[in-house]
């Protein structure tokens, strides 16, 4: 039988459904950023799940639970999942159990990009095991300090699919690391998760071709306000190459697929890459990615009978920040100013020369400026980004209307 749960059915499901609390047990681990701003890093278990062999169901099994965020009134730095046996030692695909998928969603915030979605999608693995690193990127330079913020009222929910490569059930525990500050600086910015996916707003599971090279590419998304792109990790299945986030026709980061090499993870991918401060955004920027398949260079995931390609995905997970400045990669401030000034003097001249030639011109001018939907231009409070980051009208595309 085949059976295949795809990554979003289960989220549709979050607002309507009763999600089970999972028993969640938290360790203490040493910091290592900010050790200075009193951060804390911790692993936290959310119980543990049995998966059945792959004769039944592919060996496929799905959860969902209500997770409590690792703090409140703080904010996330760094965040990376991981599966382990009841015993503590690791479970990945050099034993026979993979963590195909799972998603973090935050249900006291809007999806930045998705508005249908019951919930904001801040964080996804699969067996290459990305981490969310906030930390390596503008901190690094020391410049700017980010985070994903939790608020007071925040729920987590988190949503998996495991996958046993086994003739014999596996019981695994599902596990996340974090670092936080409990109480960050007011110069931490929120950093808003952006969920790029060639499905689009709909299923992430595309077709995979055998024994060749295809491609897919997400719906575009256009930029209205100033954002710098701080953090950009990739998700594709066996068979994917690379997968590029593009801006107006230009790639800003590729990350690629890495395979394994030695044991039973040999053929499968192990990492994939990251891109850190992929450049930044203007309003009016036209994105969207592309994931690269090549199925005769790499085999792709089958049923396990073998007469059935599983679907592939192609995603990827950007952390964008509000821009302090327009001083960005491409475009200095001046050069911005520059620009403007031009654009309102040429505006005037000509509106001037039209109403000389044709009074009325003047009027239908105004009208057409009227009539235009003004973006909202952000403020750098980090009191309210984080809120107007809830609005959704950051980006426009993957199937809202503007
Ligand atoms: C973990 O650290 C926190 C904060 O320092 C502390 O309150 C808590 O008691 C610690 N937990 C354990 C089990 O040591
Ligand atoms: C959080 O929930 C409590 C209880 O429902 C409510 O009183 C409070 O106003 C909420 N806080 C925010 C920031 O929404
Ligand atoms: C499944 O099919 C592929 C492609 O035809 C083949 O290379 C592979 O050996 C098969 N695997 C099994 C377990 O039959």
């Amino acid at each position: 039988m085949q059976y295949h749960v795809s990554m979003l059915l289960p989220f549709l499901s979050l607002l309507t459904s009763a999600v089970d609390a999972a028993e969640i047990i938290t360790t203490n681990l040493t910091a290592q950023h900010f050790p200075e701003l009193g951060s804390r890093r911790v692993k936290t278990t959310y119980g543990s799940h049995v998966v059945q062999s792959r004769k039944e169901s592919d060996g496929m099994s799905q959860f969902q639970s209500a997770i409590a965020p690792p703090c409140v009134d703080c904010t996330i730095t760094f965040m990376q999942a991981g599966l382990e046996y009841l015993d503590g030692t690791t479970a990945d695909a050099t034993t026979d159990m993979w963590m195909h998928h799972v998603v973090l969603l935050n249900r006291g915030r809007k999806d930045s990009v998705c508005a249908a979605m019951p919930a904001q999608r801040f964080f996804a693995s699969g067996n290459e095991r990305t981490a969310v690193d906030l930390t390596s990127t503008f901190s690094a330079l020391g410049t700017q300090h980010l985070g994903y913020p939790v608020a007071e009222n925040d729920t987590f929910v988190v949503s998996g699919e495991l996958m046993n490569m086994l003739d014999t059930s596996q019981e695994v525990v599902f596990f996340m690391v974090w670092e936080f500050l409990p109480t960050p600086p007011t110069y931490f910015k929120p950093a808003v998760p952006f969920w790029l996916d060639v499905g689009g707003c709909g299923d992430s599971d595309v077709p995979a071709k055998p024994g060749k090279q295809f491609e897919y590419v997400s719906p575009v998304l256009i930029a209205s306000s100033h954002w710098d792109i701080a953090f950009i990790g990739g998700h594709l299945h066996d068979g994917g190459t690379h997968l590029d986030v593009i801006r107006n026709e230009e790639i800003v980061c590729t990350t690629e697929a890495l395979y394994g090499t030695s044991g039973l993870a040999t053929g499968h991918i192990a990492r994939m890459q990251t891109c850190l401060i992929a450049g930044s955004t203007l309003p009016g920027d036209q994105f969207y990615i592309k994931a690269y398949y090549d199925t005769k260079a790499h085999t792709p995931m089958a049923t396990a009978n073998n007469d059935t390609l599983e679907p592939v995905m192609g995603i990827a997970l950007a952390y964008l920040v509000a821009s302090e400045t327009t001083s960005g990669s491409w475009f200095s401030r001046a050069t911005l100013i520059y620009i403007v000034v031009t654009a309102v003097v040429v505006t005037g001249l000509a509106g001037l020369y039209a109403a000389k030639q044709k009074p009325d011109a003047l009027d239908r001018l105004f009208e057409h400026f009227r009539g235009r939907k003004w973006q909202r231009v952000r403020t750098t409070d980090p009191e309210t980004d984080g809120l107007d980051a809830e609005d959704g009208l950051l980006l426009y595309g993957q199937g809202q209307t503007k």
